[in-house]
């Protein structure tokens, strides 16, 4: 289906998958310390100029690596398109609504989780995500669900009438052989539903260098959201580098 969005989202349309930086990780260096630096906003237009389509940051209820500095910053930087990940609720949907990012994706949020650990359960609380969806999208902003490639989570996400989905890649990126074959199946199959249903299809978590291909050669994908591994790989080699080197692989080259 052709891209409803092309001033903010150009892969819809089946060209090449978007690449989305999501800096969480600079933040928690900075945070190690409670120190200035690294600073978010110049690893955004870091990326940004290596090629980055977007800036993605999780605002987290414990605020262990992005801070809500750092997201008004960041919201008011021109020509950078913030994706705000947040849990649905009160607290979070008032802060989207302030801010003002150009997407917000709703994710579970557990406190003692090292990372976002599995999809939204949509379907076992689909009117307080269909609640969440309805204020923020009031302000114009896109909304994402992070789901697991499920068609029942899928369908769900189209009865709540969001915008986007995103298809939580982290089983596909931890298996291998056989089992990674069958995952990416069901990504296959959900991505295929949702497009049917009209959501615009973006993937992530676990993505990097090596396991990218794939889910970027997926039919009609927006867009990838990766960031661990990118800035794992930045202390290393920089982060222009490194988002560059991502960029080619999302991109179709080198893969
Ligand atoms: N997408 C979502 C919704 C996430 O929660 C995360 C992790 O913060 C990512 C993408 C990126 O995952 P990773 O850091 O493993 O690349």
């Amino acid at each position: 289906m052709p891209n409803p969005w092309p001033a903010l989202f150009r892969g819809g349309d089946n060209s090449v998958a978007l690449l989305g930086v999501n800096i969480d990780h600079v933040a928690t260096v900075r945070q190690a310390r409670r120190a200035k630096v690294p600073d978010v906003l110049f690893a955004a237009r870091v990326a940004l100029k290596a090629g980055a389509d977007s800036i993605t940051v999780h605002l987290r209820e414990d605020r262990r690596h992005i801070q809500d500095m750092d997201l008004s910053r960041l919201s008011k930087e021109t020509g950078l398109r913030l994706n705000l990940e947040m849990a649905a609720t009160e607290e979070m949907v008032r802060i989207a609504r302030v801010t003002h990012p150009h997407s917000v994706c709703l994710v579970p949020e557990k406190r003692q989780e090292l990372t976002t650990e599995g999809g939204l359960d949509v379907m076992g609380q689909i009117s307080r995500v269909r609640g969440a969806f309805q204020k923020i999208s009031a302000k114009g902003i896109k909304v994402s669900l992070f789901i697991d490639a499920d068609l029942n989570q899928v369908s769900a996400a189209k009865d709540a009438g969001v915008d986007m989905v995103e298809f939580h890649t982290g089983a596909f990126a931890e298996a291998s052989g056989e089992v990674r074959a069958m995952e990416l199946k069901k990504i296959v199959d959900a991505s295929a539903l949702a497009r049917r249903f009209g959501l615009l299809v973006n993937a992530g978590h676990g993505l990097d260098y090596e396991n990218v291909g794939p889910i970027a050669r997926l039919e009609g994908i927006n867009e990838l959201n990766i960031g661990f591994a990118i800035i794992a790989r930045a202390l290393f080699v920089g982060l222009e580098p490194a988002v560059r080197e991502m960029k080619t692989l999302v991109s179709g080259g080198g893969s």
